[in-house]
Order: structure tokens, then sequence, then C-alpha cells
């Protein structure tokens, strides 16, 4: 695959939910809940949750529309995990994919109504999808497993339980494992099971996510203190402000940097794992390879 079929296939894909989300929020009573829901999940974020989740259906040979209703439900998860990672009494932030954050423009118990709602709709949305149950439903557990009690819950709580205190790496990560790769995880591992892989594949994917999730979050840290607002589009130096355990506040800039090269060596081995069992990884690698040097 080359470049130029390479980002044709990624606009088509972003295009794809893009257009299934805006079906999803059609506005409807009561409308200014909607309108909050839909404030934050518009605003511009990267889609790579959703991207990530239709890679990963179709490479194990499935359709787009396998995995179109659970990419659109996993970035409702993900936007009511930003609206509420925003709330003054979380990390207190005014703005977000470039936007005033959704406090900030609907008040704070409208905030985290319009987070409740989105979480709720994703459930609605995934299990009213058509295909086979069987798949549906363990996809939407994967889904409820990491973003709950699996996942980005539990690492957004031990993560403002551990605002300025020393804590050890292994608490760092597991912070990161879970806070933010449990909803990339999801995305691969309910991907593939959507488009029919087994248990053994599943787990090549899962093991890509948690990598993946953990190297995501590495550089998440990095941009905090070495980016901009004008070009992450949300506030720099937040963790410094919150006191946070971060991979730069435990180990430096440098350190942060060389962890963030041997995660992704590690990914490329987790993708040569999954085609050598014949997945057609061609756009996951470009993809996951971009991804690595991302400004925002
Ligand atoms: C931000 O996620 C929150 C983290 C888990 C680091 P993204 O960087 O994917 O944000 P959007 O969706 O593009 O806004
Ligand atoms: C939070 O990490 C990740 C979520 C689960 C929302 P951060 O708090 O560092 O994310 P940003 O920097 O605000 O996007
Ligand atoms: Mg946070
Ligand atoms: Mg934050
Ligand atoms: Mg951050």
């Amino acid at each position: 695959m080359n470049r130029v079929e390479f980002n044709k296939e990624l606009e088509r894909k972003i295009k794809s939910v893009e257009s299934a989300l805006k079906e999803y929020m059609a506005p409807r009573f009561p409308e200014k809940l909607f309108e909050a829901m839909g404030y934050s999940l518009f605003a511009g974020g990267k889609r790579l949750r959703p991207v990530l989740l239709l890679s990963a259906c179709e490479a194990v040979g499935g359709d787009e529309k396998d995995g179109l209703s659970f990419a659109a439900a996993l970035e409702m998860i993900h936007t009511y995990s930003l609206i509420h990672d925003d709330l003054p009494a979380m990390d207190d932030d005014d703005f977000r994919r470039g936007s005033p954050t959704n406090h900030k423009v609907y008040g704070e118990a409208n905030a985290i109504l319009a987070g409740d709602g989105l979480l709720t709709y994703a459930f609605e949305t995934m299990l009213s999808s058509k295909g086979k149950s069987e798949r549906i439903l363990k996809a939407a557990r994967i889904i409820a497993e990491f973003s709950g009690s699996k996942g980005m819950l539990v690492g957004q709580f031990v993560d403002c339980e551990s605002e300025g205190k020393k804590i050890e790496p292994k608490l760092l990560n597991y912070i990161h494992s879970n806070k933010t790769a449990g909803l990339i995880k999801a995305a691969l591992c309910a991907g593939a099971v959507m488009g029919g892989a087994d248990e053994d594949i599943t787990n090549g994917f899962l093991s890509i996510g948690e990598d993946l999730g953990i190297a995501f979050q590495i550089m998440d840290d990095i941009l905090d203190v070495t980016s901009s607002t004008e070009v992450l589009g949300k506030p720099v130096l937040s963790d410094e402000k919150n006191e946070k355990a971060t991979y730069v506040s435990l180990f430096g800039l440098e350190k942060s940097k060389t962890e963030y090269e041997n995660y992704f060596e590690n990914i490329n081995k987790g993708i040569d794992k999954l085609e050598e069992k014949n997945v057609n990884v061609a756009f996951l690698r470009e993809y996951i390879n971009i991804l690595k040097d991302r400004k925002k």
C-alpha cells in the first residue's frame, strides 16, 4: 500500500465514522443535552480509536459495516472521558479539541450529564447494531471492561489519586496501561472480534494495543511539556499544574523519548507476528507508524 492509497483509505474511514456519528446524534428532545454531547463529539478529534477499530476489523477479513457502529460508539465513550477529564474536579482544563471545554460552555452539571449521555448512548448504539449477536455481545463486553473496571475508569481514578505524590514506576505503568491503553485495546480487540477473529488473533491485537496505548500516553505527556496550546488544541503544562505523575515527571524528557522508541519496536514486532498469521496488516502498520510522529 503506497502513501497515496493509504491517505485515501484513511480519509474514507474517517468520513464513514463522521457520517455514522452524525446519524446517531440526530437532534432530539431535550435538544440542549444532545447539543452538549455533539459539541464535544464534533469539535475535531483525530478519531484514532474508531480508525483502529475499523482497521482491525478489516485486517481479519471483516467488512467496514461490521465495525462501524462499534467504532462510533467507542468515539462516544472516548469523548465522554475527555469531557469528564477536563472538569474542575479532575484536570480543570479550559480548552479541548481547539474549543472551550464542555463545562465552560454548558456548565458543570450539563457537562457531567453530557458525558453520562455519551457513555450510555454508546452501549445503546452497540447493542442495537445489526450482525452476528455472538460477536456483538463479545465486542460490547470487551468495550465495557476496557472502559471501566479493566481500563479507562480505574486508570483515571488512580491518576487523580496520585496527584502530588511520588509514585513507583509500576503504578505509573498501571495508570497508563488503563486510562489510555484501555480504550486502545478496546478498539483493536473489539474490531478484531467484529471482523470474526479467533482468540489467538484477538490476543495478538491485545498485546499491540497495550504497547500502543502506553506509548500514546507517553507522547501525550511529552507534548504537554514540549508543544503549544495552538497545536494541541488543549492547554499545555496541565500536568505540572495538577502535579500529575507522568512519564516526564518520573523519568525526564530524554528517557521518556527512548522508552517511546522501545515501545514502537515492540509494536512492530507484534504487527509482524499478526502478519505471519495471515492478518492483512498493511493499513494498520502504516497508520500506527505515522501516528508515531504525531505532533498533536
Ligand atoms: C487524548 O486523546 C486523551 C488521551 C488519552 C491522551 P486523543 O489525543 O486521541 O484526543 P482527540 O480524540 O484527538 O481529541
Ligand atoms: C487522560 O489523560 C486520558 C483520558 C482517559 C481522558 P490526560 O489527562 O493526560 O489527557 P489530556 O492531556 O487531558 O487529553
Ligand atoms: Mg487526566
Ligand atoms: Mg487531562
Ligand atoms: Mg495529557
